[in-house]
């Protein structure tokens, strides 16, 4: 359950009602953008010039608080949908990070896997999350288990939230979340001992061809991600290109070749929104430099590594960071796309911009 169904009525588009229709249509006719409500305890329209004047924002930033002039506590949401991804987590996920969460109240949360290396304890603590949590595990997260128990046991754990070769969708919010293989390594196309022995024995064709499948099912309208733990091949080889192969030479193409085919599948019918995925750490081998870590093609599909490793770190004062990257969506295109190091309490303290749509891309607001 999203941490707003707790305490709030919380009326999405479609289930409007009374009062609160004809408020919210008004609003909505003003502002023709996609509108959230939330009521807390009485509700007036006195809130009606703050939004107009909030217009500009284009819903970027959600806005909370109370509004009514009379003191009533309406709380009232413009927003476009936000989507936070973990990445590489090696073991670096706590309480602080659930409060972090918690804080910023994130429509969805994606971990492209390395959640650690086998560690129980931390993946029950990802199933005690309070919002949309979708997981694909990746080639740390075996342990050094090759009978494939200790991954069984993980993927029991997560049950639905892990989506390998499956569609994972929520109408509130709007967003459909396709998962690649799981566990890869990248380098094309392997399957570990532990993988085969939990999904058996898997072809590349196939592997593209679920992908595919379960992109197929996502409701047109809705945002589409694809969640892998290893990029696709043709996003560069170079050592520091998102998939680069940065550790040996020759510096190569090491995402996978599957996803890449499903991808090229996909844009047949309806090419994915955003790809996210992680597995090549930003940090080049032998600080070397950093990877790059976004590409945009020409059908507007935008990538994102999101393997910032480690994930906490300190600041020049010793105070600590935690990463996220972050990405909104205008309708289903991403139009802000950014790695962000926030201090626990909520403080957003620094924000590299990957992309962000010009404003002509955007849905109208
Ligand atoms: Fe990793």
């Amino acid at each position: 359950m999203h941490p707003t169904e707790h305490d709030h009525i919380r009326v999405g588009v479609g289930s409007f009602s009374g009062e609160l229709k004809r408020i919210a249509d008004e609003v909505g006719n003003v502002l023709n953008f996609r509108l959230l409500v939330i009521v807390r305890q009485d509700h007036g329209v006195a809130f009606l010039a703050e939004l107009i004047d909030r217009r500009d924002e284009c819903g970027v930033r959600a806005h909370r608080g109370p509004l009514g002039q009379d003191g009533t506590s309406l709380e009232v949401a413009l927003t476009s949908l936000r989507v936070a991804i973990a990445g590489d987590l090696h073991g670096d996920w706590g309480d602080r990070d659930a409060e972090l969460i918690e804080r910023l109240q994130p429509d969805a949360l994606l971990f492209v896997g390395d959640l650690s290396d086998g560690d129980l304890r931390l993946v029950k603590s990802i199933t005690q999350l309070s919002l949309p949590v979708a997981v694909l595990l990746g080639n740390h997260d075996r342990g050094r288990d090759r009978s494939g128990a200790l991954l069984q046991q993980q993927i029991s754990m997560l049950g639905d939230r892990h989506c390998p070769w499956r569609l994972r969708a929520w109408s509130q919010p709007a967003l459909a979340v396709v998962g690649a293989r799981p566990c890869s390594a990248g380098g094309g196309f392997h399957l570990s001992q532990a993988v085969q022995a939990v999904f058996g024995p898997i072809t590349e064709a196939q592997s593209a061809e679920w992908i595919a499948g379960a992109a197929r099912e996502a409701p047109s309208s809705w945002p589409l991600v694809v969640l892998a733990h290893s990029g696709p091949t043709g996003l560069g080889s170079e050592a520091n290109s998102p998939c680069g192969r940065d550790w040996k030479q020759p510096h190569i193409d090491w995402g996978d070749r599957d996803l890449a085919i499903a991808l090229d599948r996909m844009q047949q019918s309806r090419p994915a929104d955003l790809v996210v995925f992680g597995h090549m750490h930003h940090q080049l081998k032998g600080r070397n430099g950093e990877r790059i870590t976004f590409h945009r093609d020409r059908r507007g599909t935008c990538f994102v590594n999101a393997a910032c490793v480690p994930r906490i770190g300190l600041d020049d004062s010793g105070r600590p960071l935690h990463h996220l990257t972050w990405v909104e969506f205008s309708g289903t295109k991403a139009s802000l796309v950014s790695h962000r190091w926030y201090r626990p309490s909520g403080e957003l303290s620094y924000e590299q911009t990957l992309h962000r749509a010009a404003k002509s891309e955007q849905a109208p607001c």
